[in-house]
């Protein structure tokens, strides 16, 4: 058993749902994890919540939201971008106990991840390194001092921005499965972070590489609770004028900053987490560029279909959009124009493959599709989504969004919405290319495109949820995927209930 864990393969089959397999857990409400890292006696850097944010235009930003110029950013920009990166979007009392809808979607609501900031060259703000609180829009000041950037580049770096994952919060509730939601949690995460850093016309670069080790010593991480996944550095002048970080390895933290990966008073270590996260380590190059052949399907698709992108798009405020983000799952079968389809892929499939700003790992570790259900513009089927080649492909006819909805654990709901959206890959392609890490790129690639699909619904003033909860071998028969092929990750969108 604990060798199949370290494979992307071996782990994703070992913690998969099946039909009348699943084992009872009562959840311990008592030892909840708590969703704010605490930290001894912090050292705060208040941020302001209160300047009107500048006018984003969300379609606007998806047609141009690729890396942009090199900046010299001062504290209020990156205020802004935590705003719109993880913000608190609403107050509500559930059970009691008070409960903070987020920008961000997180799969049980448990927001495994977390924010930290390398400053290096910001205006208003100490070099140095910051956890980020979103509940009191402040920083905690963790290191005072330059430190070095993580993973080294040949670039001038004004900042780095990490998220991280912190395995119990999701693990109280999903156990040894809650490696997949760590992943695909911060994928949603990076996801808000891209735009914003997009939309502010920033010049960034995203990485899934580097070494695990030096990543978590520089945050003051509990390796054994906590993991460094993404780092976005935010480029400014060139290397020469700003430096590329500071030399050398960080020096350790103190074992109560260590100790702030805590998150609850009876925590239960899962070993599958630790053993596929560290299987991981290693940085495999890949095939010498060359992107894997993903055999996920045993079909390809027998006819394609042009995506057509709305001349004019609609203006939306991303702001708003942001704000308004909810899961949904009062969806409504009712009917969809060509036009409003067509303005949805082309929302969702903007920053996805050729023009995605993701290393070209994750954007070789994925294929996605979708499952059209009635009152689509578009026969009832299962479809594939090219988006270098703006089209998609109709793989197999037929209603299956009845039974995808069963396949998701019975979520009945889920069959009234219109459209399915796919995140699959090829558990033994990526094992076979990258290694063990291979599993992170395709699942924070999936989380993502999930956000996305949040947010383009939210723009047709439509509803989305993610769905983890999948029996998985069932779901990938009812796709006719191939033996290693692999939903990972699925997202409900369509037309909703008006309240
Ligand atoms: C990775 C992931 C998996 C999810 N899986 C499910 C699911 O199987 N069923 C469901 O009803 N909601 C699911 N959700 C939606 C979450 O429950 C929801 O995001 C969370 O409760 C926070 O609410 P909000 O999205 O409205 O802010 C999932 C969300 C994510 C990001």
């Amino acid at each position: 058993m604990s060798q199949k864990i370290l494979t992307a393969a071996g782990y994703h089959r070992a913690t998969s749902y099946r039909r009348h397999g699943l084992t009872p857990h009562s959840l311990d409400w008592a030892h909840q994890p708590v969703p704010v890292k605490r930290y001894p006696q912090p050292d705060r850097v208040p941020l302001d919540h209160d300047r009107k944010l500048p006018p984003l235009d969300y379609p606007g930003i998806m047609r141009h939201a690729s890396p942009g110029h090199p900046a010299a950013p001062d504290i209020q920009v990156m205020a802004t971008v935590f705003r719109l990166a993880h913000d608190v979007t609403a107050r509500a009392m559930h059970g009691g106990q008070p409960f903070h809808y987020r920008s961000v979607a997180s799969a049980g609501a448990l927001y495994p991840f977390e924010l930290y900031l390398a400053a290096h060259h910001i205006d208003g703000l100490a070099p140095g390194l910051y956890h980020y609180n979103l509940f009191d829009f402040s920083l905690t000041a963790l290191r005072r001092g330059p430190v070095p950037a993580i993973p080294p580049v040949n670039r001038g770096i004004a900042a780095t921005f990490y998220i991280t994952g912190i395995f119990f919060r999701s693990a109280w509730k999903y156990r040894s499965r809650a490696y997949r939601y760590v992943l695909l949690d911060a994928g949603h995460l990076l996801e808000n972070l891209r735009l914003a850093l997009g939309a502010l016309g920033m010049d960034f670069s995203i990485h899934l590489d580097f070494d695990d080790r030096r990543a978590a010593t520089l945050l003051g991480l509990d390796p054994r609770r906590e993991a460094c996944l993404v780092g976005v550095h935010l480029h400014g002048a060139p290397a020469a004028e700003m430096g590329t970080g500071a030399a050398g390895d960080p020096k350790p933290l103190a074992g109560d900053i260590l100790r702030a990966s805590v998150v609850s008073d009876r925590e239960v270590a899962y070993p599958d987490i630790l053993r596929i996260h560290r299987a991981g380590h290693a940085v495999e190059t890949g095939s010498a560029g060359a992107p894997p052949e993903l055999a996920v399907m045993k079909k390809t698709p027998a006819s394609w279909i042009g995506l057509d992108p709305p001349e004019f798009p609609v203006p939306a405020d991303y702001a708003r959009i942001l704000g308004q983000r909810r899961s949904r799952r009062n969806f409504l079968s009712a009917s969809v124009s060509r036009a409003d389809l067509m303005s949805f892929l082309d929302l969702v499939t903007g920053h996805m493959g050729a023009a995605s700003a993701m290393p070209p790992s994750c954007r070789s570790a994925l294929a996605t599709g979708f499952l059209a259900g009635s009152g689509m513009p578009v026969s009832p089927g299962f479809y594939l989504l090219d988006p270098d080649a703006r089209r998609l492909g109709c793989v197999s006819g037929g209603g299956f969004t009845e039974s995808m909805a069963r396949a998701c654990l019975d979520q009945m709901w889920l069959k009234h919405a219109g459209l399915h959206l796919l995140f699959m890959t090829d558990l033994d392609a990526l094992d076979r290319t990258w290694g063990p890490r291979g599993y992170r790129y395709a699942m924070i690639e999936a989380g993502r495109l999930g956000q996305q699909v949040y947010l383009a619904a939210t723009a047709m003033g439509w509803g989305a949820c993610g769905i983890g909860a999948i029996y998985d071998r069932e779901a990938a028969d009812l796709l006719d995927l191939s033996d290693d092929g692999a939903l990972l990750y699925l997202v409900g969108a369509g037309p909703v209930k008006r309240r």
